[in-house]
């Protein structure tokens, strides 16, 4: 540690490990819908039971796997009805992250409303009133992003696009695992893949879940780089980059990592941050 250069490199790799190991991934928050039909009045019985609703929704992830749904006040007219739904590659840690936020967020954006419905990359939450109608269709909220390059060939794109959504669709509808989820690629020409995910909410009958996808799906617009059509009850998201975690339980198309790949790509940068880390524990002692 004699040069000062390697001193001020060491010190400045310490830092963007600190930085790494505090950062919480905060969720990112993609809309919501108000429905702006009715309002409750502060200290209510409907108030409290939201309340009630919510502090289930926060002590009832860790053993929800994912998805979960209550009504508070049952057989009242206060009654609350109310269910979220996490993507599913995404753990539980990030879950709980992003649940956190959108409670906070959706009082914030729908204050005394009866009905609402939020969005995130990474979750979904809504409550209603009318628990006993919910529409699994409406409302709904569809994004995209700009056109796609003028090189692509637009047919075949649209091809690929939606051969792997359909794909995808029955796969997450036959699901006979709880979550009824699944993602993957495929390629659509050179160097260049289409990623695709789409998911139900857990309470879905297989022709529930496959007749809310293809409404989603055929709702995409072609030749954008990507696209979501967001629905109470099933959402259908494609990019043309990866924007999920691949499992191999729950993956199509042809991209596999080999045990090697994993051995470089995971490995090699662990062995390197223990060493780091030991390193910085031992500079900041011995330097404070
Ligand atoms: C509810 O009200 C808000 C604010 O006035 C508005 O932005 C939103 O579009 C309304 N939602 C519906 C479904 O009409
Ligand atoms: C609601 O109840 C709280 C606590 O009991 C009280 O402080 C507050 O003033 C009440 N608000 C209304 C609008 O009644
Ligand atoms: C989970 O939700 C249920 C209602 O569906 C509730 O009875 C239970 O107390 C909740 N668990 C916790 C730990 O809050
Ligand atoms: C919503 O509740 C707040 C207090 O929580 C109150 O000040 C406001 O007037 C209410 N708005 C509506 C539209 O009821
Ligand atoms: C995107 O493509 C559509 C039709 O292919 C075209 O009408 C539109 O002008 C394009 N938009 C931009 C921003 O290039
Ligand atoms: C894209 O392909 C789907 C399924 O084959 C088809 O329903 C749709 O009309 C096509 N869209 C365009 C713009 O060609």
């Amino acid at each position: 540690m004699a040069d000062p250069k390697h001193k001020l490199l060491f010190i400045f790799l310490c830092a963007m490990l600190n930085l790494l190991t505090t950062t919480k991934a905060t969720p990112t928050y993609t809309t919501t819908h108000c429905t702006n039909t009715t309002t409750y009045a502060p200290n209510t019985t409907f108030q409290t039971n939201l309340n009630i609703l919510f502090y289930y929704f926060s002590n009832n992830i860790s053993q929800s796997n994912g998805y979960f749904f209550s009504i508070t006040g049952f057989n009242t007219d206060d009654a609350v009805g109310g269910l979220y739904i996490c993507r599913g590659d995404i753990t539980t840690t990030v879950c709980d992250q992003c649940l956190t936020a959108a409670v906070k967020e959706i009082r914030i954006r729908c204050p005394n409303q009866t009905e609402a419905l939020i969005w995130y990359d990474e979750c979904f939450l809504r409550f209603t009133n009318r628990y006993f109608a919910i529409d699994k269709i409406v409302p709904r909220a569809n994004f995209d992003d700009g056109n796609i390059s003028s090189g692509v060939d637009l047919e075949r794109f649209n091809q690929s696009l939606h051969g792997l959504l359909n794909d995808l669709a029955t796969e997450a509808a036959a699901s006979l695992q709880s979550k009824k989820f699944a993602a993957g690629d495929t390629p659509v020409m050179e160097s260049m893949k289409v990623y695709g995910l789409v998911q139900c909410t857990n309470d879905l009958t297989k022709s529930q879940c496959e007749t809310c996808l293809r409404n989603a799906i055929g709702t995409l617009p072609n030749g954008k780089q990507g696209a979501r059509a967001l629905l109470p009850s099933c959402n259908v998201r494609y990019q043309l980059y990866p924007f999920f975690t691949l499992s191999s339980s729950s993956s199509s198309g042809d991209s596999k990592l080999g045990p090697g790949t994993i051995a470089v790509v995971i490995v090699v940068p662990v062995v390197f941050l223990i060493i780091l880390f030991l390193g910085c524990y031992y500079f900041k002692k011995s330097w404070g």
